[in-house]
């Protein structure tokens, strides 16, 4: 059973003298199958919550469990595996390597996770066509447009058949067609597979798609969640 669960959250960052509380003791769940949109005005915390739930970024006080695993207390080696392995994140800027083709950039996770570059490709190529890029295989970042750049790094997010799907407004580049298409792939991927999917969006159409829908407010969630205590008493 692959559920995500986050405990009283909290992330502040040291800028010049000043303390931003980005994330200030959140508890949130995604469970097995089930698509959580999370909204929020920019500068709400959305991002620094999902890098923290992939592990990205270490919280400076709380827990984020997966599948049992405190990722706050993995190793760094344990980290990177759980990453690799497990974790389809879209980032909300892409990261996709620039002049690398869109068929080796949907591929670098299991290249990373010693894939041939046949294996690897072979299994990239799918996810490519699905998300309408079959014919864009060989382009690199540089010629193609934002949304095209916005769908490799889905098919790369996807390429490791992850057992949870964070995704920073994975449709924020697409016109309202690709977004639909790109949220029904995401939904289809969730109620299918059982794939917890916890993505950020200001898009009004995601609502429409996700099971579920927080809004996050100074580092705070507006709508709540009653936190099961006894989860974390000591035994
Ligand atoms: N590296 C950093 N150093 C200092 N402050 C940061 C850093 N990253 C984010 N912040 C601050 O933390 C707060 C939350 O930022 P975050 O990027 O998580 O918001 P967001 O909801 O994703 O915004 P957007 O919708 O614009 O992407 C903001 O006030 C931001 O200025
Ligand atoms: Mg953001």
């Amino acid at each position: 059973m692959s559920s995500l669960r986050m405990r009283r959250v909290v992330k502040r960052y040291k800028s010049g003298g000043e303390v931003v509380s980005a994330v200030d003791g959140v508890s949130m769940d995604v469970e097995e199958g089930e698509m959580v949109a999370l909204y929020g005005p920019s500068g709400s915390g959305k991002t620094t919550l999902l890098l923290i739930a992939a592990g990205l970024m270490a919280p400076d006080e709380g827990q984020v469990l997966f599948d049992g695993v405190d990722l706050t207390r993995c190793s760094s080696r344990e980290g990177v595996i759980f990453r690799r392995r497990k974790v389809g994140f879209v980032f909300q800027s892409f990261h996709l390597t620039p002049g690398a083709s869109a068929l080796d950039n949907a591929a670098l996770k299991l290249l990373a996770d010693g894939y041939s570059l046949s294996d690897a490709h072979a299994a990239a190529i799918p996810w490519l066509e699905r998300v309408g890029l079959g014919e864009r295989l060989g382009h690199t970042p540089e010629q193609m447009s934002m949304g095209e750049r916005q769908r490799v790094a889905i098919a790369r997010a996807l390429v490791n058949d992850p057992s949870l799907l964070l995704a920073d407004e994975p449709t924020g580049s697409l016109d309202s067609l690709r977004s639909a298409q790109t949220l029904t792939l995401l939904r289809e991927i969730c109620h299918e597979k059982g794939v917890p999917v916890l993505l950020v969006t200001h898009d009004p159409q995601a609502s429409g798609f996700a099971d579920r829908v927080h809004t996050l407010r100074d580092g705070r969630l507006m709508d709540g969640l009653d936190v099961d205590l006894a989860l974390f008493a000591a035994p």
